[in-house]
């Protein structure tokens, strides 16, 4: 007779048309969190996981404990001496902007050589499904769990996981864990898997730079005024230096120095950067002086401009001193850097280079802080191993540049290991047109998981563990 994992892998494979067509279903609902017009969309997108939980007997609950998108939850009835795993993952997707870009529109689903096209197919929809997928196999193989299970799925990590954070004040002892589980990413390449044991944080904001009561004409005025468009780029050209490092004093102090040992690993994986830069267009870039790219992308903090507005932005020219200027700005941050810090001092030092004649509001959009994890851990062993059985070569152990802000807090507050297991690539378009996921890291990301849970089900829990549980 077959082994459980054989009856599982048979069973993945016998339903891989069911699981494409499940996964085009949830893709339709348009979740975007940041449009108030898709509100209803984002609740029968939690109301479509629920309901997929429940349907695989989960004691399941749609909350919403403050004004936001409602968090789905679900957990197995307990059974003691068993690990307990939290599912995180978000149903919500980004903006589909701009609709004149996509190949086929951006919520109806459809497959192009071998990879399934829609907003949040990557980015994380598809990612989730692959451990709903999973347990449900389980479920329909063994009729049980291999494993308690408890599921987060969220409405507004694409929006900052304020519902989330209120949820988890509320029910810190109820999502006690021994272990977290995050789909949310990319590996390190095409049929090359990964273990990500970082993310950086994230600090935020909207500068909004205001000068004269109105708009001028430029000839008449020109010379008389600070322009706030002409004040805005001199405040953003000192913020980070032609050389990528970032001007703003303190601003480096609490960064952990990567280890060389760390860079070394770094260094060993496999990674072109001129290819890299190649399949983004570019040829050269900017960035800090003695960092590799992957040291850059990953593990040293950053300053974009997001965006950026003031003054005439029609056809021709129009000659006038806008009244007002402003720019979404972000700094990624590594472990350590502290984002209520980073913010004092952004404020302190935008109070010294302000040029005179203009005023400044800083808005806050944003704040997490960065995650690193612990590689000496039964469960990367466990996801290494349920990598392994179901990819074509083991995993490789990375970092990533964004953002997963609830992650922290999860570390912080439930004590628990972090697993974070991206399926996703990153030529995927995840927050971009055209954004993709591939079948096959689909599929494989599905069995890869259905693996982890019978790995994860041999590691002995300590007994103070089991009895955080109420049962
Ligand atoms: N899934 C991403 C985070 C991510 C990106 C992980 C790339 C690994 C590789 C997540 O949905 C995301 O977009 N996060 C935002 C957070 C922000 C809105 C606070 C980000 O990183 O910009
Ligand atoms: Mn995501
Ligand atoms: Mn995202």
């Amino acid at each position: 007779m077959a082994s459980v994992k054989e009856q599982i892998k048979g069973f993945l494979e016998s339903r891989r048309a069911t699981s494409e067509r499940i996964l085009a279903d949830f893709l339709a609902i348009p979740s975007v969190s940041a449009d108030p017009h898709h509100r209803a969309d984002v609740v029968r997108a939690a109301k479509w996981v629920a309901e997929f939980l429940s349907q695989m007997g989960l004691h399941t609950e749609v909350a919403q404990p403050a004004p936001g998108h409602p968090v789905v939850y679900a957990e197995t009835p307990y059974r003691a001496g068993l690990p307990t795993v939290l599912v995180y993952g978000h149903y919500d997707v980004q903006p589909a902007e701009n609709p004149a870009l996509w190949e086929s529109p951006p919520f109806e689903p459809t497959i192009r050589g071998g990879a399934i096209y829609a907003r949040g197919a990557s980015d994380d929809k598809g990612q989730v499904l692959t451990h709903l997928l999973s347990v449900q196999a389980w479920y329909e193989v063994t009729k049980s769990w291999p494993i308690n299970f408890k599921f987060v799925i969220e409405g507004e990590e694409e929006v900052g996981s304020l519902v989330l954070e209120k949820f988890l004040d509320e029910n810190g002892d109820r999502l006690s864990c021994d272990c977290v589980v995050i789909s949310d990413g990319n590996q390190f390449g095409p049929d090359q898997p990964a273990i990500t044991y970082g993310l950086r944080g994230i600090a935020y904001f909207e500068l909004r730079v205001k000068g004269p009561s109105r708009d001028l004409h430029s000839g008449s005025f020109g010379g008389t005024v600070t322009n706030p468009a002409t004040a805005l780029t001199m405040i953003l050209g000192r913020i980070m230096g032609p050389d990528g490092r970032i001007a703003i004093p303190g601003f480096y102090d609490d960064v952990v120095p990567l280890s060389d040992e760390e860079r070394r690993r770094l260094r060993e994986l496999p990674f072109d950067e001129r290819a890299f830069w190649a399949t983004l267009g570019v040829e050269a870039a900017l960035g800090e002086p003695g960092y590799t790219v992957l040291e850059r992308r990953w593990a040293r903090p950053t300053f974009e401009v997001c965006g950026l507005w003031g003054g005439y932005q029609g056809e021709g020219a129009k000659t006038v001193i806008p009244s007002q200027a402003g720019a979404k700005i972000s700094f990624r941050l590594v472990p350590r850097q502290d984002p209520t810090r980073i913010r004092q001092a952004l404020l302190a030092y935008l109070a010294k280079i302000c040029p005179v004649g203009v005023e400044y509001e800083l808005v806050d959009l944003h704040a997490s802080p960065a995650v690193l994890t612990s590689l000496d851990s039964p469960y990367i062993k466990a996801a290494e191993n349920a990598i392994k059985a179901a990819f074509p070569r083991p995993p490789v152990f990375t970092r990533e540049g964004g953002s997963i802000p609830i992650v922290s807090l999860f570390q912080q507050r439930l004590g628990a290991d972090i697993l974070l297991l991206g399926w996703g690539q990153d030529d995927d378009n995840t927050h971009a047109p055209n954004e993709k996921f591939s079948l096959a890291d689909f599929h494989r990301g599905t069995l890869a998981s259905a693996y982890l849970w019978e790995f994860i089900r041999q590691i002995a829990v300590p007994e103070k563990n089991s009895d955080r549980h109420s049962g």
